[in-house]
């Protein structure tokens, strides 16, 4: 695979478009009004699982109307390309002291599991007041350790996808839609 030197050689990496802007955006809207209704009012943390889920996170926290903080993450899942080498490691914990919250998981994707299922371990021994998770994307068939989540708005098939704040060699997070990614440059 060759690197990324201009707009062809980006362009032609985005092979098409698997969910749209607006595909999202109802899906969003509808996932914010069912934590909303779930809370009931008291607060929550969203915590967003970086970097994937910055956007994911920036979209969702506006259509949660309710009370809530938001808290950030690091967990980095080692890559040889597009093929998960199963090595998760926290680069970033969050802030807050999560033993009072109410605490929602943002993520982009689940994929093999592995990183929310070390993510949650990992989080609820802090012994929050409760723990949801919210995903983006679910690709089930790709699924290594048993990993569901609360709240999934698109479930996928197994196909390595870009945009809305998934990478592939850290481009393409900034396309505003989900796309299928093309590997045979
Ligand atoms: P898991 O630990 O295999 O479930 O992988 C989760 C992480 O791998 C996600 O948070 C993403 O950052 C990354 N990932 C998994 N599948 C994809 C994909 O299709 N495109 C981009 N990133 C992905
Ligand atoms: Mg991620």
């Amino acid at each position: 695979m060759k690197d990324i030197q201009n707009a062809q050689d980006f362009n032609a990496r985005i092979k098409r478009v698997l969910i749209t802007k607006e595909e999202i955006d109802v899906a969003i809207a509808k996932a914010g009004k069912e934590i909303a209704k779930i809370y009931d009012g008291r607060p929550i943390l969203l915590v967003s699982i970086l970097k994937g889920a910055f956007v994911f996170m920036a979209d969702l926290c506006r259509a949660v109307d309710a009370p809530c903080e938001i808290g950030f993450m690091c967990a980095k899942s080692y890559y040889k390309g597009t093929v998960s080498t199963g090595v998760v490691q926290i680069t970033m914990d969050l802030e807050q002291d999560i033993s009072n919250y109410h605490v929602v998981i943002v993520e982009d994707i689940i994929d093999t599991g592995r990183t929310l299922n070390d993510v949650v371990k990992l989080l609820k021994a802090r012994n929050p007041l409760s723990l949801r998770v919210v995903t983006l994307l679910d690709k089930p068939d790709r699924r290594l350790v048993d990993f569901k989540a609360d709240i999934s708005l698109f479930t996928i098939p197994d196909h390595f996808v870009i945009g809305y704040g998934l990478d592939c060699g850290e481009y393409f997070r900034n396309l505003p839609y989900i796309a299928e990614y093309s590997e045979d440059q």
